[in-house]
């Protein structure tokens, strides 16, 4: 599959397919620039992005498990139709630990972009759990930054409504010292508390214990820094009305199997996504979201 996949798609010095963890295969992406990415077919699953330098911005588990029908813990997992158990669905859905197909990989050298699609279809088994006729695409490009583009599509009769996320976890030296900027005014659901509804009042958000909110509306960019070390997140979400904040801390951390006990001080999970109101698409139609995320010194 890796010499079927090479033979098709890889692009000299820009992208190769190799055997990842677990033996699944990955998209290796080069940019001119020195940026690089790592991209499993698994979920379509990003789970390396790092800057010339060699400095990882995604942060992934040690101990995360790689299988088929496995989600990988960290990088950028794709939620949809569902998100986490706000449905009959399994948790976050039901493409995240699929297999994607690669329809394209491209290089744009004026831009010194690389870029690989991926496409998901259903199959019969997951027809039973979700009726739905859709297609999901993939777009990751590459450059100085990294934007990932998720499309659904309906390709049935009907209308259908769906949830989605980006569940990105960022990689960050001390969550202790990182504040999340931009989330001011907004009113957010607290999973913790039942899903009660508060309004954050805070200009930095800090993260001192567990924490999993969804706020709503957020604004065109929103912010990660992590103090520690001198580095800010920057994320330009677009057809993505929400933004998760999560951490499990220490408890959630030490009942996790495959989150090391001490992994909620490196990491911090800020997802653009649409949970609060479902995206509703009628036949035909087709909705897309996308993020654009930057690195830059604080
Ligand atoms: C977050 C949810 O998006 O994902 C949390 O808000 C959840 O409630 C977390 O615990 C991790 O989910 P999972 O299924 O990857 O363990």
């Amino acid at each position: 599959m890796i010499q079927e996949l090479n033979n098709q798609f890889a692009i000299s010095s820009h992208v190769r397919f190799e055997k990842g963890q677990g033996g699944l295969p990955k998209a290796v992406l080069h940019a001119s620039s020195g940026n690089f990415c790592e991209v499993y077919l698994h979920g379509a699953h990003v789970t390396s992005w790092r800057d010339a330098a060699g400095a990882e911005n995604l942060f992934m588990s040690e101990k995360s498990e790689f299988g088929e029908g496995l989600a990988f813990r960290g990088g950028i997992p794709i939620c949809f139709p569902q998100f986490a158990d706000q449905g009959d669905l399994p948790k976050h859905g039901l493409i995240r630990d699929r297999a994607w197909k690669v329809l394209k990989t491209s290089i744009t050298p004026n831009e010194g972009s690389v870029s690989i699609e991926f496409d998901y279809r259903p199959d019969k088994m997951l027809k039973k759990l979700w009726p739905h006729l859709f297609e999901c695409r993939y777009l990751v490009e590459l450059n100085e930054n990294l934007t990932v583009t998720l499309t659904v599509s309906n390709r049935g009769n009907a209308p259908f409504r769906f949830q989605t996320a980006l569940h990105t976890y960022f990689s960050i030296q001390d969550i202790r010292r990182v504040k999340i900027l931009g989330l001011q005014g907004l009113d957010f659901t607290d999973s913790l508390k039942g899903g009660k509804v508060f309004t954050e009042t805070r200009e930095a958000v800090d993260v001192s214990e567990e924490t999993d909110r969804i706020y709503k509306n957020i604004p065109s960019r929103l912010c990660v820094l992590d103090d520690a070390a001198g580095k800010i997140f920057q994320l330009t979400p677009l057809g993505l009305a929400d933004a998760v904040v999560w951490n499990p801390w220490i408890d959630k951390a030490r009942r996790m199997v495959d989150f090391g006990d001490d992994e909620y001080l490196r990491m911090i999970c800020l997802e653009t996504a649409n949970i609060h109101t479902r995206v509703q698409i009628a036949a035909d139609e087709r909705w897309m979201g996308k993020t654009v995320f930057t690195v830059q010194s604080a």
